[in-house]
C-alpha cells in the first residue's frame, strides 16, 4: 500500500530484488510469533463474521489461515486458480511506482514480518497480519481482483501525471476503509478496518462517522485520516460499481480537480447519498 514513509521503515530492505521483493523465509517464523498470528486471528475472525462482506468471509473460511503465519507459496496455486493473481514477498511499505507496477501485474506485495505483542491493537505501518488477512481473501473475488489490477494501471498513469494524491485517496477510501450495501445491512470490504479489532464495530455500528455513497470525484477531493477511525465511509453497492467507476481514464478527472480545495475528511455535501449523517466526527486536530 502507499502511505506515510517520511519516518524511517520498519523492514529489512537490504536483502531485496530490484523490484523490492524478498523470499518470505517462513522457517524464521517464531513460535511465538505464530501464537501471536493465532491471537490475532482469532480476534478478528469472530468480528469479520458480523461485519464483513460474504465474499470476504467465504475466502476466508474456505482458506482457513488460522493455525499459523501462512505460507505465500501454499496460498499462490489456490490465488493463481481463482484469479490468476501472486502474492510476492516484500520488507514493506513500497516505492508508489513500485507498488503500482506489482498491481498492474497482479501481483499483491505482502509484507513479511509481524508486529510485536504489545501492537495487537494498533499498529503504524501495515504487518503480514494487515496486508495478508485484510487483504488476501478479497484477492480471490474475480471482480474485485481486477479492479486492484486497473487501480495499479492507473497509478502508473498518475505517477506521470502527478496525481498519486488523489488516486490515492480512491484506495484509501475503497480497498482499506470501504464499505458495501448488502441484503444483510452495510458491511466491510476493505482491509484496513478487517484487520482492526476496534474499527470494525465501528464503522457499522457508530453513530458517530458519515456513510455516504460511492462518488468518484468526490472521493479524489476528500482528504483522510491515518492517525483515528475515518470520519467517513464511502458506501458501494457491488464490486462492479467500483470496477466500472474507475475503467475510464482518469486524465480529465484529474484536470478538473487540480487545484482545488478538497474537502475536510468530516464535510458532508449538498449532493452526497448519505446513508448515515454522522453524530460527532471526530474533528481535524
Ligand atoms: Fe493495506
Amino acid at each position: 500500500m502507499t502511505g506515510e514513509t517520511a519516518h524511517k521503515l520498519r523492514g529489512d530492505y537490504s536483502r531485496m530484488r530490484p523490484d523490492y521483493t524478498v523470499d518470505q523465509e517462513w522457517s524464521r517464523y517464531s513460535e511465538d510469533e505464530h501464537a501471536l498470528w493465532r491471537r490475532l486471528y482469532q480476534r478478528q475472525a469472530s468480528l469479520v463474521a458480523k461485519y464483513a462482506c460474504d465474499e470476504f468471509n467465504q475466502t476466508l473460511q474456505a482458506l482457513d489461515f488460522s493455525g499459523a503465519i501462512p505460507r505465500f507459496d501454499a496460498v499462490n496455486p489456490k490465488l493463481r486458480a481463482a484469479t490468476d493473481w501472486q502474492l510476492v514477498a516484500v520488507p514493506g511499505l513500497l516505492p508508489d511506482l513500485t507498488f503500482f507496477e506489482h498491481l498492474a501485474h497482479r501481483r499483491f506485495p505482502v509484507t513479511v514480518w509481524l508486529r510485536n505483542p504489545e501492537e495487537f491493537d494498533y499498529i503504524v505501518e501495515p504487518d503480514i497480519f494487515h496486508d495478508f488477512f485484510g487483504h488476501v481473501p478479497m484477492l480471490f473475488n474475480p471482480v474485485f481482483a481486477d479492479y486492484i489490477q486497473a487501480y495499479g494501471q492507473g497509478g502508473i498513469k498518475a505517477h506521470a501525471l502527478g496525481a498519486i494524491e488523489m488516486l490515492a485517496r480512491l484506495y484509501w477510501y475503497t480497498v482499506e476503509f470501504g464499505l458495501i450495501d448488502t441484503p444483510r445491512g452495510i458491511r466491510t470490504y476493505g482491509a484496513g478496518i478487517l484487520s482492526s479489532g476496534g474499527e470494525l464495530p465501528y464503522c457499522i455500528e457508530s453513530p458517530n462517522p458519515n456513510r455516504i455513497g460511492f462518488d468518484l470525484l468526490r472521493i479524489m477531493q476528500t482528504r483522510y485520516k491515518i492517525d483515528t477511525y475515518q470520519e467517513t465511509y464511502f458506501v458501494i453497492r457491488d464490486f462492479r460499481q467500483l470496477f466500472d467507476a474507475t475503467a475510464p481514464d482518469f486524465t480529465p478527472y484529474y484536470d478538473q480537480l487540480r487545484g482545488r480545495e478538497p474537502y475536510a475528511p468530516s464535510a458532508v455535501l449538498a449532493g452526497d447519498r448519505v446513508y448515515h449523517r454522522g453524530i460527532a466526527p471526530v474533528r481535524a486536530a
